[in-house]
């Protein structure tokens, strides 16, 4: 039975006040609050087995080292992926995708074609940007329309024997439009390309099956789903990652090292040199655990609630326009009011105890699409209330008053 007052108590910082206010927490795209359990599993870290991993035969290097590969396991069997050295732990989605981005240089030729949507975050055009400087690839883009969504029939056209890699994100952060990535990994396979998506936004929502999507590579951070941030996974296929080089040379990810020759350590251990997050790698593990206990599946029904219930109460407020209104979104609601910068919004709503954020959200080229600096970005999640959402069309309507 899901039950949102019995999970606020899990989350020490809602009790919290900002401003004299109770906290209403509406910024979770860009990173979600950590429950007891996982603060938990943090203390305990520190405080009885703090270690290296990988290294040592003392107890506590063994303690931490099983603790670590007992999280990779979770990540593994939470994407069901079929192997757990398909799964690479990272600092985060940023880390994996310029993983792939620089392995690519490798396999890219002048002349080839890289494709990726409309919708992404700069961490998702950046990295490719910088490989086709690398290489001579060129860069597509699958548009979008006034709602959000990708333009499928403009994809269809863009494909090609050219074409070597597709990157997208599973759902957009800045607008929460769920992309049909089912479609875009078939197609893109279908002339023999590679997939990325970006699941940064996807996770903290639905739970995703790795092998039943047939993706390549599938990318996330622990910190958009009740985990710490400077820790996430890379998924890939096991034939992509053993033919990709590594991305950085030290400890860890070799067999052997002599000054004449270096051979590398088998997967995932070739991707990941230095001392790891350790403590980060197995707290996602906890929180991987905590989020399927609530169930995915009840998640995404009460974020449904919220969705609509948010849209219809802000879309009550005059001149309030929505950016993304795509009937296959998430619960994350970009608005802006008529003539007032989102920051002034953001501010007054911040006085009033309620964190949004705004700003360009690390996607100008979706506010260059709709010709505006940014939104103001409310993102709800299971632990969030109707009544919190009262709070902010409360807010917003007082902001609109002090500053029309
Ligand atoms: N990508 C994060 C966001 O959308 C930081 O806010």
């Amino acid at each position: 039975m899901f039950d949102v007052h019995k999970i606020r108590e899990d989350f020490p910082i809602l009790k919290r006040e900002v401003n004299g206010k109770p906290l209403v927490y509406f910024d979770n795209a860009a990173t979600s609050q950590t429950p007891q359990v996982v603060i938990d599993t943090i203390v305990d870290y520190y405080s009885n087995y703090n270690a290296n991993i990988h290294r040592g035969v003392h107890t506590l290097s063994q303690e931490a080292t099983d603790a670590y590969e007992v999280a990779r396991k979770k990540v593994q069997q939470h994407f069901n992926a079929k192997h757990s050295h398909e799964i690479i732990l990272t600092s985060g989605t940023t880390h994996s995708i310029n993983i792939i981005a620089t392995g690519f240089t490798h396999f890219l030729a002048e002349g080839d074609e890289i494709i990726v949507s409309a919708l992404e975050h700069h961490s998702n055009i950046v990295p490719w940007q910088m490989l086709c400087d690398r290489t001579g690839a060129v860069l597509k883009v699958i548009p979008m329309n006034e709602e959000g969504e990708l333009l499928m029939d403009v994809y269809d056209t863009l494909l090609s024997d050219k074409t070597k890699l597709v990157f997208t994100n599973h759902i957009s952060n800045a607008l929460g439009t769920i992309n049909p990535i089912e479609e875009i990994i078939e197609k893109a396979h279908s002339v023999g390309a590679a997939v990325l998506i970006d699941g940064a936004q996807s996770c903290p929502h639905v739970k995703p099956d790795v092998q039943a999507l047939d993706v390549d590579f599938y990318v996330a951070s622990a910190h958009k789903l009740c985990g710490p941030t400077g820790v996430g996974m890379l998924y890939g296929k096991s034939e992509w990652l053993e033919k990709l080089p590594p991305y950085q040379g030290g400890g860890e990810m070799i067999e052997q090292v002599t000054f004449e020759k270096t051979t590398y350590a088998g997967l995932p251990h070739k991707f990941e040199a230095g001392t790891p997050n350790i403590c980060g790698g197995i707290a996602f593990g906890a929180a991987l655990d905590y989020m399927n206990a609530i169930g995915f599946d009840n998640i995404a029904a009460y974020e449904k609630e919220l969705l609509d219930y948010g849209t219809k109460k802000l879309l009550e407020i005059e001149g309030l326009k929505i950016y993304g209104t795509s009937q296959n979104k998430t619960s994350v609601i970009s608005f802006n009011l008529e003539n007032i910068h989102p920051y002034d919004v953001g501010t007054i709503v911040d006085k009033l105890g309620i964190a949004v954020r705004t700003g360009h959200h690390c996607a100008q080229p979706i506010m260059d699409f709709y010709k505006i600096p940014g939104t103001v970005r409310a993102s709800f999640s299971f632990y969030n209330t109707k009544e919190e959402i009262d709070a902010l069309v409360e807010a917003v309507k007082r902001a609109k008053m002090m500053l029309s």
